[in-house]
């Protein structure tokens, strides 16, 4: 017996060896010269294609932490519900993707203060008879794998207020929009500011419902559990951003 806790001690300290391992302190980050952030570049205007570039927001956020830390920033760019696994596998520092910081995730990364307040809303065609979150019932709904927007209109915990018919989940929130638009969709479930420039580039056919289906969604970077040294330099950034009035001019360059 003693001799099986002994092993299991043992195994035990090289798993969690392990995990720290794979995490960067500051000082590695540093000496490296790089920052390397995750991210899913289907999120306009937080992370989106420019040609071969990606840019938005939470790039610009991201240059600034690096600039603080005095690195490059790389940026990794990876499916939404693969960014927690790459993060806790030692593949990014940080990410930065319009994560609303919930508290199922709370569990297995560690959230910088809020940085942007968002909602999920409701995109339909115009001539749709859904004219709130009520009306979902029964109905198809669209949603980007793994979001906050999937969870929510999957409802598997039950806490969700409304019912949906079936999710659909796509890997792109740009195919979900696409499936409404070819009448295979009734709705797609989405953050708002994407789905404000979804609708801005289809406004003659779609819409964003005014009623949102949850309001309050603060999205935060994302760093490994206990890194405190890093997150202590994120939300230094941060809160001189919001001070300066610096983060409130990016959102609305954007
Ligand atoms: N805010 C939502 C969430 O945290 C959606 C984020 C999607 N972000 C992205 N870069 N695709 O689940």
């Amino acid at each position: 017996m003693k001799k099986i806790m002994a092993l299991l001690l043992s195994v035990g300290m090289l798993l969690s060896f392990a995990a720290c391992s794979q995490t960067r302190s500051l000082a590695d980050i540093q000496k490296s010269g790089k920052l390397v952030m995750a991210t899913n570049a289907e999120f306009e205007p937080f992370e989106y294609h420019d040609g071969n570039e990606i840019v938005g927001i939470d790039i610009d956020i991201s240059e600034k932490i690096a600039e603080k830390l005095g690195v490059e920033l790389e940026v990794l760019n990876l499916e939404f519900d693969a960014l927690i696994p790459a993060l806790q596998g030692g593949k990014a520092d940080m990410i930065a993707a319009g994560m609303t910081a919930d508290e199922d995730r709370k569990k297995n990364v560690d959230f910088s203060e809020s940085y942007y307040n968002a909602a999920q809303v409701i995109i339909v065609t115009k001539d749709s008879p859904i004219t709130g979150p009520a009306d979902l019932a029964g109905k198809t709904v669209g949603v980007q794998q793994g979001t906050t927007g999937d969870k929510y209109c999957t409802n598997e915990d039950g806490e969700s207020e409304y019912t949906v018919g079936e999710v659909k989940r796509y890997s792109k929130g740009m195919e979900a929009v696409s499936d409404l638009m070819a009448g295979r969709l009734d709705a797609v479930v989405i953050d708002s500011f994407p789905a404000d420039k979804f609708v801005e580039k289809n406004s003659d056919t779609l819409q964003v419902l005014e009623e949102a289906l949850t309001e309050n969604e603060e999205y935060a970077i994302a760093v490994p559990k206990g890194n405190k040294e890093l997150l202590d330099k994120i939300n230094e950034v941060i809160r001189e951003m919001k001070e300066s009035g610096e983060l409130e001019q990016i959102v609305n360059q954007y």
